[in-house]
C-alpha cells in the first residue's frame, strides 16, 4: 500500500515545458487513471514518478518520503510499458524472472514468484515459449507478469492495452480490474481512452497541455465537468457547446432562446457558453434549436442526429422508434434543466444540471 503525492511537478524538454506544475494526491490502493489526448504529457508524468526522467521543479513523495533523488529501483514501483518491451531471445519464464535475477534474488524465491504470477495471469502453460510464439494479449500478460513478480506497492501502466484489438481490450480490461482487486496495490494507469478510464478508475485525473484539468470519480467528472475541456473530452458523441448570453431570465444566442435554469446565480450575466450533452436533448416540435439534419447514426437501440443550426452543429440522441432522415428539418430541446453553463471562454463551469435521481430498485420475486 502506498500513497503518491505530486506537488508542483514541472518538466521541460529543451525549451518546451511539457508538465506545467501538477498537484495530485494518489491514495493508497486506488486505481487512478490519468486521461488526456495524445501529447498532453501523460507518459512523461508517469516516467517522472518511475524515476526514468528527472523532475525539474516540485516534489514527488511516496509514503511521505521525498523521491526526487531516489533511483528508480529503490522507489518500489514497477512500470508496464505501451510497447511490451519483452526480450525476444528469452522465454516467458526468463522474461518474467529477469528483473529479479538482476537483483540477485534467491533462485527458489524467483521460481515461486514467477509461478504465482503465471497462475494469476493464466500463463502457466506458456512459460517455456518465446515472445514470438505468443499472441498480442499473451505478450501483454507477460509484460504485466514481469511487474507483478517484483511485488511493488505501486504499479504504473502506460496505455498497456492500446496495441490490442477491441475484443481483447475489453477482456483485458476485466482482467486488470480483477488484478487490482486481488493485489490491492496502488495503480496509476495512463490512457487516452475515455472508456478505459470510466470503467477501470476509482478516480480519473484529466490532463490537457501538461496541466491537470480535474480529478474525481468517473461519474462526477461526467456530470460535473469543471470546464469545457473536461465536458467535451468525456462522453460520446461529444458535449455540444453553444455561445449564449443571459438577459434576465433568458439565455439566448444565434437563432434560439431558452429559460435560464432557476438555480443559475443571479450574478451570472452577459456572455456565456452552454454545454448540452446529446443524450440530454430530445427532438420535439417546439424545440429550442432548429435546423436541418446533416447526418444520422443509428446504433440499434437508439441513435444520434447531427443537426446544422444557426448556433452551430448540434448532436442529439433519438429513440429507435423516431423517424429521422438526413435533410429533415427538426427542432431539439434539452430535457428538464439539462444545461451546463460555462464562462464564455470555457475555463470554468458555473452551473450543472441537477443529477438524475437514482434508479428505483426493483424487488425481484424469487
Ligand atoms: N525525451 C523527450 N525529448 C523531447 N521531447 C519529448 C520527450 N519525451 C516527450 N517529449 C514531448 O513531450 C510531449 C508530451 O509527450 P508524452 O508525455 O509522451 O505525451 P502523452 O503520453 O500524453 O502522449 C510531446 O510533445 C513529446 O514530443
Ligand atoms: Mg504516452
Amino acid at each position: 500500500m502506498s500513497e503518491v503525492i505530486l506537488s508542483g511537478i514541472q518538466k521541460a524538454f529543451g525549451d518546451n515545458l511539457i508538465v506545467k506544475g501538477v498537484d495530485l494526491q494518489i491514495r493508497s490502493g486506488e486505481f487512478l487513471v490519468m486521461l488526456g489526448p495524445s501529447g498532453c504529457g501523460k507518459t512523461t508524468l508517469l516516467r517522472l514518478i518511475a524515476g526514468l526522467e528527472q523532475i525539474d521543479e516540485g516534489e514527488l513523495r511516496i509514503n511521505g518520503r521525498r523521491m526526487n533523488e531516489v533511483p528508480p529501483r529503490d522507489r518500489d514501483v514497477a512500470m508496464v510499458f505501451q510497447s511490451y518491451a519483452l526480450y525476444p531471445h528469452m522465454t516467458v519464464r526468463e522474461n518474467m524472472a529477469f528483473g529479479l535475477t538482476l537483483r540477485k534474488m534467491d533462485k527458489a524465491e524467483i521460481a515461486r514468484r514467477v509461478q504465482e504470477a503465471a497462475q494469476l495471469l493464466e500463463l502457466s502453460d506458456l512459460l517455456d515459449r518465446k515472445p514470438k510464439q505468443l499472441s498480442g494479449g499473451q505478450r501483454q500478460r507477460v509484460a504485466m507478469g514481469r511487474a507483478i513478480v517484483r511485488q511493488p506497492s505501486i504499479f504504473l501502466f502506460d496505455e498497456p492495452l492500446s496495441n490490442l484489438d477491441t475484443a481483447l481490450r475489453v477482456q483485458m480490461r476485466g482482467e486488470l480490474a480483477r488484478l487490482h482487486r486481488r493485489l490491492k496495490a496502488t495503480m496509476i494507469y495512463v490512457t487516452h481512452d475515455q472508456v478505459e478510464a470510466m470503467t477501470l478508475a476509482t478516480r480519473v485525473a484529466v490532463f490537457n497541455g501538461g496541466l491537470l484539468q480535474q480529478c474525481g470519480e468517473p461519474l462526477e467528472l461526467y456530470h460535473r465537468p469543471a470546464n469545457r475541456f473536461v465536458g467535451g473530452f468525456l462522453g460520446s458523441p461529444s458535449m455540444n457547446f453553444v455561445a449564449a448570453s443571459r438577459t434576465g431570465a433568458t439565455l439566448s444566442g444565434q437563432g434560439f432562446s431558452l429559460p435560464a435554469p432557476a438555480d443559475l446565480d443571479a450574478e451570472v450575466r452577459g456572455d456565456l457558453l452552454l454545454g448540452l450533452r446529446p443524450q440530454d436533448l430530445r427532438i420535439a416540435p417546439d424545440g429550442v434549436f432548429r435546423g436541418e439534419v446533416e447526418a444520422v447514426e443509428r446504433l440499434g437501440f437508439d441513435g444520434f442526429a447531427f443537426i446544422r443550426t444557426e448556433a452551430g452543429s448540434i448532436a442529439a440522441r433519438f429513440d429507435k422508434g423516431v423517424d429521422v432522415k438526413v435533410g429533415d428539418r427538426v427542432a431539439v430541446a434539452p430535457v428538464g434543466d439539462a444545461v451546463h453553463v460555462f464562462t464564455a471562454d470555457g475555463t470554468k463551469a458555473l452551473r450543472h444540471p441537477s443529477l438524475p435521481s437514482a434508479p428505483t430498485t426493483v424487488e425481484m420475486a424469487s
